[in-house]
């Protein structure tokens, strides 16, 4: 992608009113845009990030055996009302009637609309377990929409579900998915902390959140800066009085950002909605369901909550919205501009994502866009370097530079990826 030809709208400064680092970084970087409070549009390379969690996320998903499906956002209302969650849910469920006065509302979650489905398809302990998965759109009307992408009103979900003939399968089918998870937020390159959790409005018993640590956190989470522990906060906590279970020094208090949720609901749906099936002895027994929800918006802004130094986003390799950015010095240069476009075809054709930055800006003003919307990689061709044959890779992390013969610059871009020649 050529910089000039594509959307990229960069801000030097912060915008007013956006405290949180990821909701200044991804405003500045130009990924998202705020149409109202808790209402974001992606920009493109917003969007790119999005579809890169999502590929991932439906890779782990798919490899722990989960399907695709796609439901709607517009709910009748009566499925609600048999399990009682419009009452429970109503302070964040947006209600309408329709122009035939159908009453709808906007799904603020899917346990009711899969378990309905589960019900017209599901009959005998022979198509049981079934794990389906969707990535959509959610609506909750929040009270305060906070930090950008981080809380809305309109985000989006993976929501998961799945319908097991026990107890057993429920456990079995729940370890997938907590597996599943660990090897998302790692690819996404997060570090990330696993607390038993209060399953509260969702019912149900064992509960399980995902969280970074992270200071806009509306949870807490106790770290140890002895030996690196970190964990569930214990319910008896006290500020140097509690004790960290690996190596027995003092406990801290941090906040922490919840991205992923899973649940062991039981039978409260499939009772509710008559989600039965016949099983092996011929009785008939609601299923037994889980579900896992991943807030993929919110994880744009939790990742960059946690990779980010003072001059941008540094996105993980899997997660970056382009791998390498080619940058062009002086683009009225020819010599350069030749260089840059082979360098970016040759990256190409290796079937690397690749931007050029091929605007007529100051050297200082691509830099920092660079920095800013965290490449990770970047080929920098000047005059010099065209003149002797060599360019500078720029690692966004490490901020090191080494300098490279063109011939070779991009087998190193390769290898540096992992995708080794
Ligand atoms: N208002 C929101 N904006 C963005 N992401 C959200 C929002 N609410 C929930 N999420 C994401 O969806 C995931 C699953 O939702 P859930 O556990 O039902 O939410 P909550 O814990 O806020 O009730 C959460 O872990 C979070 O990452
Ligand atoms: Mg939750
Ligand atoms: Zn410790």
């Amino acid at each position: 992608m050529y910089w000039t030809k594509y959307f990229i709208p960069t801000l030097k400064e912060n915008p007013a009113g956006a405290e949180a680092v990821s909701h200044q970084l991804s405003l500045r970087a130009g990924l998202v845009n705020m149409l109202t409070a808790g209402v974001y549009s992606y920009l493109p390379l917003g969007l790119r990030v999005l579809n890169r969690i999502e590929s991932v996320i439906r890779q782990e998903m798919n490899e722990a055996g989960a399907h695709e499906v796609f439901l709607p956002c517009l709910h009748p209302i009566e499925i609600w009302e048999k399990t009682g969650r419009v009452e429970s849910m109503k302070d964040v469920m947006i209600r309408f009637e329709d122009q035939r006065g159908r009453r709808l509302c906007l799904g603020p979650t899917h346990e009711e609309i899969i378990t309905h489905l589960a019900q017209q398809y599901i009959h005998s302990y022979r198509q049981l377990p079934v794990n389906l998965y969707q990535i959509q759109t959610k609506f909750r009307d929040e009270l305060r929409p906070r930090f950008g992408i981080v809380r809305a009103a309109e985000f989006i979900m993976k929501d998961a579900y799945s319908f097991d003939r026990d107890e057993k399968g429920l456990k079995k089918s729940y370890d997938l998915m907590y597996q599943a998870y660990q090897r998302i937020f790692k690819r996404c390159g997060l570090d990330i902390v696993i607390v038993e959790a209060d399953s509260g409005a969702m019912g149900g018993s064992i509960s399980h959140e995902f969280m970074v640590e992270s200071p806009i956190g509306e949870d807490a989470i106790a770290a140890c800066p002895a030996c690196g522990y970190r964990g569930a906060l214990p319910t008896d906590f006290s500020e140097g009085g509690s004790a960290c279970p690996k190596c027995n020094g003092p406990l801290v208090k941090k906040s922490a950002l919840e991205i992923g949720h899973v649940f062991q609901l039981g039978t409260k749906y499939s009772n509710s909605l008559n989600a039965v099936f016949l099983d092996e002895d011929g009785k008939q027994k609601p299923m037994i369901m889980g579900c896992y929800g991943i807030g993929v918006s919110r994880l744009i802004a939790a990742v960059i909550e946690c990779l980010h130094d003072e001059k941008g986003i540094v996105w993980p390799v899997e997660i970056a919205p382009f791998q390498v950015e080619v940058l062009a010095l002086q683009v009225t240069d020819v010599a350069v501009m030749d260089l840059a476009e082979k360098l970016y075809n040759g990256l190409r054709n290796c079937g690397l994502d690749a931007l050029l930055d091929d605007r007529d800006e100051s050297a200082g003003r691509k830099f920092n866009d660079a920095e800013l919307i965290g490449i990770p990689y970047a080929i920098v061709v000047g005059k010099r370097g065209a003149a002797e044959g060599i360019v500078e890779l720029k690692d966004r992390r490490t901020n090191s530079t080494e300098k490279f013969p063109v011939n070779e610059a991009v087998d190193i871009c390769l290898k540096k990826l992992g995708r080794g020649v």
